[in-house]
């Protein structure tokens, strides 16, 4: 991709690969997609996939899957116990991570599960660069303390920082200080750092986290769900890297840590997940739990098609013109978005295209949920499905306050290799005509407001009727175009 120079001196991300298998898409009328947004409570959680143009909700389980990958599923080797598929998995991870033992799961929150059963106990503090949704649910549901060290850097919105998901080694310092080494349960690196935007951390800063670990005992967990992106970003931005292949930036990567688990639906362009681990009393201590929770040793919840599509997923992962393609379109996008003027985090990360609603529509208070209300405004202008990462994906305080969220942020995931340039072309289009017309767009209330997870079943009204204004509005400036 990078390495092709255009004579127009334009940067188009030139894609290494070709379409062979493709889907009909649908794009109703904004009238109808008014209709479905209201149908789903202006919850995009509760569109149905049939009325959305480009569904860029998630990266997870949607990405396209290679040629080689689709041929290896038709091989794959069925059995309960001792399957030769699974054999082939657990060879592939040994080779690209160096540690010898693996505990296969359904998905990475079923790792998470396992990890926190195993390693935290009430009280018990878990330090990390930033938090992911069920990995802070899975540690506090064991009475366990999610401690937050992403560098100052991390929340800042607007930044050049390349490194955003750097832990802070002085805080990772004051908080072992403060609960004692034995009141660490692990240390976890969350690569590609979800929830602030897909941002990575350097392997400089992987290396200094792990010589603290080292010092004091205590257990480096690496979530390696991102991890394609993060390798991708070590590579281009970190100096010591650009020599190293991307097979050898992983080993390092590996070394550095005692445990690695994944969800499979992101890394490797499959569905599952698993656990790596170096060393077998840490091993023995976590086996027990996967026929417990997910299925035999030798499956542990996947089926051995989508084991065999990982397989190959993995050692893909390992080709730079394989992982290439989401970072370059994420950027492009960026890149777009802000010369129309359109706010969005920066520098541009892994994941998706994450659009600033605080700065989009700073007339709507948080209380009205701004990235809900951007969201279901971006649905109506274009039939694009995002997901809200603001105010809405909190949970009220016991006393009924809302917890208002550091950025409101509507993530536009970019599944790896499933859309065109175009494509991405007429989102930024859309984006552009919704911020040249962001008064129009007003705020949200809640009608059912679910006391758990209400970002997934929530519904919500507009508190005025600005959504019916925003249709007239597309009609005058589009006319009968969908
Ligand atoms: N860790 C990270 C960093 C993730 O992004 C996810 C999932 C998980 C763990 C959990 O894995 O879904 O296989 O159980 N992220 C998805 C997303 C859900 O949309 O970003 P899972």
């Amino acid at each position: 991709m990078a390495t092709v120079k255009f004579y127009g001196n334009e940067t188009v991300p030139l894609e290494m690969h070709k379409v062979r298998i493709v889907q009909k898409l649908n794009l109703p009328p904004v009238e109808r997609r008014l209709e479905k947004m209201t149908e789903a409570g202006n919850n995009t959680f509760l569109l149905k996939n049939d009325d959305i143009f480009l569904d860029m909700l998630t990266d997870s389980g949607v990405n396209a899957m290679s040629d080689r990958q689709q041929a290896a599923m038709m091989v794959a080797d069925d059995s309960y116990a001792g399957s030769a598929t699974y054999s082939r998995l657990e060879h592939q991870l040994r080779d690209i991570f160096g540690m010898h033992y693996f505990l296969p799961t359904h998905q990475g929150r079923a790792c998470e599960h396992i990890l926190a059963k195993v390693f935290v106990s009430p009280g018990k503090a878990v330090p990390m660069n930033y938090h992911f949704t069920t990995t802070k649910a899975h540690i506090t549901l064991q009475g366990g303390v999610v401690e937050e060290l992403v560098s100052d850097a991390g929340l800042e919105v607007v930044s050049v920082n390349p490194f955003k998901g750097n832990m802070d080694i002085g805080k990772l310092r004051a908080t072992i200080e403060k609960y004692g080494p034995e009141g660490i349960a692990f240390v976890r690196m969350e690569s590609g750092t979800n929830l602030i935007g897909g941002q990575p951390f350097s392997l400089q800063n992987l290396a200094d986290v792990s010589n603290v670990c080292k010092e004091n005992g205590i257990p480096l967990v690496l979530d390696a769900s991102l991890l394609a992106d993060n390798l991708y970003f070590n590579k281009t931005r970190e100096e010591h890297c650009k020599s190293l292949s991307i097979r050898e930036i992983t080993r390092r990567t590996a070394d550095l840590c005692d445990v690695i688990y994944f969800s499979a639906r992101k890394l490797g362009c499959a569905r599952g997940g698993g656990i790596c681990i170096r060393d077998q009393a840490l091993f023995e201590k976590m086996r027990p739990l996967v026929p417990l929770y997910e299925g035999f040793l030798t499956y542990g919840g996947m089926s051995v098609r989508e084991m065999e599509a990982l397989a190959v997923g993995l050692e893909e992962t390992m080709d730079e013109e394989m992982i290439n393609q989401g970072p370059q379109f994420i950027a492009y996008m960026v890149d777009q978005l802000q010369e129309r003027g359109v706010p969005v985090i920066t520098p541009a990360g892994g994941l998706g295209c994450h659009v600033d609603a605080g700065r989009f529509i700073d007339h709507i208070p948080q209380a009205q949920y701004p990235a809900g209300a951007l969201a279901a405004a971006l649905y109506i202008a274009s039939g694009i499905r995002g997901m809200e990462r603001g105010t809405l994906s909190e949970q009220r305080e016991p006393d009924g306050r809302e917890i208002f969220a550091n950025m409101e942020l509507v993530r536009l995931a970019m599944p790896r290799r499933v859309f065109t340039l175009s494509q991405v072309k007429y989102a930024v289009d859309r984006l552009a005509w919704l911020y040249d017309n962001r008064k129009l767009i007003g705020g949200l209330q809640f009608i059912e407001e679910p006391e758990v997870l209400r970002f997934f079943y929530g519904r919500l009204k507009p508190v005025s009727d600005w959504q019916n204004k925003l249709v007239a509005k597309f009609r005058e400036d589009f006319g009968d175009s969908l």
